[in-house]
This record gives structure tokens, sequence and C-alpha cells, in this order.
């Protein structure tokens, strides 16, 4: 089992996951404007299968995408992290940056002041060469936190294995940022 890799931001705790997650996260993943970019929202089965596989990642390799939690009030607010994605996509391997916050909590910056933590760990205590993100090309919310935090848009959309063909959110965008980018930079 690796070292567990745990950190803070200003506003933020990110954590391991713990079984009181489950219900939140349900919530968000059922909720159709958290969903709208993804090819359907999740039961509370498939949620607690998602939050399964992130807990796994983190206990096995002691990163990924983390539970993330208000200091002031404890309360789960959604999931940000780094993994390896399941999907063969054009650019694999690689590491992914992502994030999914319930909408209450939208707005506020949490999203990028997460990232930016998730980045720092990615690069400083992970030393990752690349770290990527992608999002289906009419997803603006999530493609302003990427830019955001330095990441650079890829000339070319790809198709999204895991997405029907025919589906208007097949087409996604590609950022990546190298290590040597996010030192120069350190957005
Ligand atoms: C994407 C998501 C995580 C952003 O969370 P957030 O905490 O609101 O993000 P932030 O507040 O840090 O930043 C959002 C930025 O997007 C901007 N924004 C919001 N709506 C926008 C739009 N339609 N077009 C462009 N920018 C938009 C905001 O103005 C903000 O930028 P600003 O701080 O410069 O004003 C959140 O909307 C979410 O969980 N969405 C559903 C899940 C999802 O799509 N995940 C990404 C899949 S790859």
């Amino acid at each position: 089992m690796a070292k567990l890799i745990e950190f803070e931001t200003e506003r933020l705790h990110l954590r391991r996951w713990r079984s009181m997650d489950r219900v939140p996260f349900a919530a968000l993943n059922s909720d159709p404007a958290v969903m709208e970019y993804f090819p359907a929202a999740l039961d509370r089965a498939a949620s607690d299968a998602l939050a399964t596989h992130a807990e796994t990642a983190i206990t096995e390799n002691g990163w990924g995408f983390w539970a993330a939690q208000l200091k002031s009030s404890s309360e789960f607010v959604g999931c940000v992290g780094v993994g390896v994605p399941a999907a063969d996509l054009p650019f694999s391997p690689c590491a992914e940056i992502a994030w999914r916050l319930a909408q209450e909590y939208w707005g506020k910056g949490l999203a990028t002041e997460a990232a930016r933590g998730a980045l720092r760990i990615g690069f400083e205590s992970l030393a990752l060469p690349e770290i990527v993100s992608f999002t289906t090309v009419r997803n603006h919310r999530s493609r302003a936190v990427m830019e955001k935090i330095g990441m650079r848009e890829a000339d070319e959309t790809f198709e999204h294995p895991g997405v029907p063909e025919g589906s208007a959110l097949r087409e996604h965008c590609l950022y990546r940022l190298t290590r040597e980018q996010w030192i120069s930079c350190d957005a």
C-alpha cells in the first residue's frame, strides 16, 4: 500500500473517501445540471461504484480523485483529483486532472482552488511529466477551470470512446500542461 497523500487548500480539505460521502455524492451524480455534459446521470449503485473506484485508487496508489470537504463546515462538496483514465485515449498513457462539484458550490472558485492544489501534488510530489484534462467541447465551465489553472488547449479535438457514436457530447477538447510549463508559470 502506498503512502497516503491528502492535502488542504485555503478553503478545502482534499482527503480519502469516507462512507458518509456516498449520500451527497449520489445526490450530485443524479443531478441533471451536474451531469449535463456526461452521457447519463448516475443511479445510487453507479455512484457508489465510482466512489469505490476512487477510494481504491487512493488506497493503492496514495493519490487519485479525492473527496473535497469544506474546512468551514465539513460539508462534502464533490471530488477533484488526478488519475489515470480507464479508457484508451488517443494520447494514452496519461494522467488526467478532473473535477465534479455539487451545483450549490459552483461559482465560488472552489474547483479552481482544488485543481491548483492537485496540480501541485501531481508535479511536486508525484513528479508527473505532464497532466492533461479533457471535456466535451461545450462544457465551458470546465474549460474555464482548465484555462485558469494554466492548461494549454491542444490543436485538435478527439472522439471520446466512452461516449456513444452520434452523441453531441462525443467530441472532446484536450488541454495539456507539462511540469516545465507549470514550473515556469505556476498558475
Ligand atoms: C466544472 C465545475 C467543477 C466548475 O466548478 P466551480 O467551482 O464553479 O468552478 P470555479 O468557480 O472555480 O470556476 C468556474 C469558472 O467558470 C466560469 N464560467 C461559469 N459558467 C461559464 C460559461 N458558461 N462559460 C464560460 N465560463 C463559465 C466562471 O465564471 C468561473 O470563472 P471565474 O472565476 O473567472 O469567474 C462545476 O461546474 C461542475 O462540477 N460541473 C459539473 C461536472 C463537470 O462538468 N465536470 C467536468 C467534467 S470534465
